[in-house]
């Protein structure tokens, strides 16, 4: 047996046979026998848009690895910033290395101060985070000109730094913007987790202390929400940073898509679900809903998981870690019945949908007192991770720029028509 193809074009007999590498076939030899007939993919359901040696994903068997490594194992022993080191850099580093890392990340934790002053000020009052975040990264951008320079690697390597360590300052502020408390300056006595909760939670102590349960299962969520290989957020980091955008606003095109409520903005949804059930008592006539289409169920299928999302039953764990500091969420037994009652039926189980990663983290988010509408933004902090390495891997391979075509569907070519002859 080869591992080829072979393709035959009927109208003229030529065949092409193209090898299989990597579990793909190039588009490239399909183009040769065919010029100027395009490859129909909408939604992008079959294609591989990049080589990519970041993370494998198995929707099948539902499983997910870091630059090799098992998520449960990163999950269990490492630490967010270690992971965010892993997959930058493609290995872990020794200790010293990783001091070297967390000295570096601490040392760009600092936001600008017209941020405080200025800019944050301009937003209404009840402006929604993630708008503000969105806004916030591509601001970023003018005040590092150098970051233009996307073919120099030191400098591309401090804007990586400035990234990771910068949002969750600037993401803390938004929060205490919205409501209205005073910023609070990052604590680099801290760790990356615990200096994040301080800046969202501080008031009058001298210094915050986290409670260690929560700051790890926090830094347990960012590790789950380091990357994704090519989701929708990180194709958008890759479409702009494939123009050669600086990775500010390329970031904030991907911050912008992870918002949507099909993407990372469904972690907010779940909850607003969740709460608008009300009820275990509610939950068969709910899913009767989503079976006669009236709204989907939130936190449930994935383009790639046809099977539960790992992520989601570390998410499930965590949560008992946590409800045993902050109290059980109300809102936990009409999740669990949720997922019972879809589980077993035949609507959900012909389709493989099972419980993603968003199902979950939200009563997390929202037993450890985070408003809902932070939830997608605590998904952005993390990704930050993962967007920056696929940037850094696009430039490397030298990648050209994003261009799909089209297969025009519109009208023929007709002559305009005055305004007063039109019907
Ligand atoms: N509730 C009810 N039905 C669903 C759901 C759902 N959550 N998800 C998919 N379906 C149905 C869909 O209606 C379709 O049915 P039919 O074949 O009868 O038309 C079938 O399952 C296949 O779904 P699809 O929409 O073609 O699948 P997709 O790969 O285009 O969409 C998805 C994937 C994640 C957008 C979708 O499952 C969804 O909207 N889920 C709810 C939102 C959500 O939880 N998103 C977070 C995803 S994980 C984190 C992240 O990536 O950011």
């Amino acid at each position: 047996m080869t591992d080829s193809i072979t393709v035959t074009d009927n109208r003229t007999g030529e065949a092409v046979e193209i090898p299989i590498v990597d579990g793909g076939v190039s588009a490239d030899e399909l183009r040769k026998l065919i010029p100027g007939i395009w490859i129909s993919d909408p939604s992008f359901m079959t294609t591989a848009l990049a080589s990519s040696a970041i993370t494998y994903l198995d929707g099948e068997g539902g499983v997910l690895r870091y630059r090799g490594y098992p998520i449960e194992q990163l999950a269990e022993r490492s630490s967010y910033l270690e992971v965010a080191y892993l997959l930058v850099h493609g290995e872990l580093p020794d200790a010293a290395q990783l001091q070297t890392w967390t000295d570096e990340i601490r040392m760009h934790t600092y936001l600008h101060d017209n941020f405080r002053k200025r800019f944050l000020d301009g937003f209404h009052y009840d402006a929604h985070p993630m708008g503000m975040l969105v806004s916030g990264m591509a601001a970023l951008s003018t005040f590092y000109p150098e970051a233009k320079d996307v073919t120099d690697p030191a400098v591309r390597r401090r804007q990586i730094i400035r990234m990771i360590a910068k949002v969750p300052t600037l993401a803390a502020a938004c929060h205490r913007y919205s409501v209205g408390m005073p910023f609070v300056y990052p604590d680099n006595s801290l760790s990356f987790t615990e200096n994040f909760l301080s800046m969202m939670w501080k008031v009058a102590e001298p210094r915050y202390e986290p409670d260690p349960v929560l700051a790890r299962a926090l830094d347990v969520l960012f590790i789950l929400h380091a990357d994704h290989e090519q989701n929708c957020g990180t194709l958008a980091m890759r479409t702009v940073g494939s123009a050669h955008a600086d990775p500010y606003i390329a970031a904030s095109a991907a911050a912008a898509a992870l918002s949507g409520p099909l993407h990372g903005g469904a972690n907010e949804q779940v909850l607003r679900m969740l709460a608008s059930i009300g009820h275990v008592d509610n939950v068969p006539a709910f899913i009767a809903d989503v079976k006669a289409g009236k709204g989907k169920l939130m936190g449930f299928g994935h383009r790639v998981y046809k099977n539960y999302d790992p992520r989601a039953k570390i998410v499930k764990q965590t949560a008992d870690a946590v409800f045993e500091v902050t109290g059980r969420n109300p809102l936990l037994d009409i999740a669990l019945k949720l997922e019972e009652v879809a589980l077993s039926d035949e609507y959900f189980i012909s389709r493989k949908l099972y419980p993603n990663v968003d199902f979950y983290s939200g009563l997390i988010y929202q037993a450890m007192g985070f408003p809902t509408e932070m939830f997608t933004v605590l998904f952005a902090i993390p990704r930050v991770a993962g967007w920056v390495t696929h940037w850094q891997e696009l430039l490397e391979q030298d990648a050209k720029i994003y261009r799909p075509r089209q297969l025009y569907v519109g009208r023929e070519s007709r002559d305009y028509v005055p305004l007063e002859q039109r019907s």
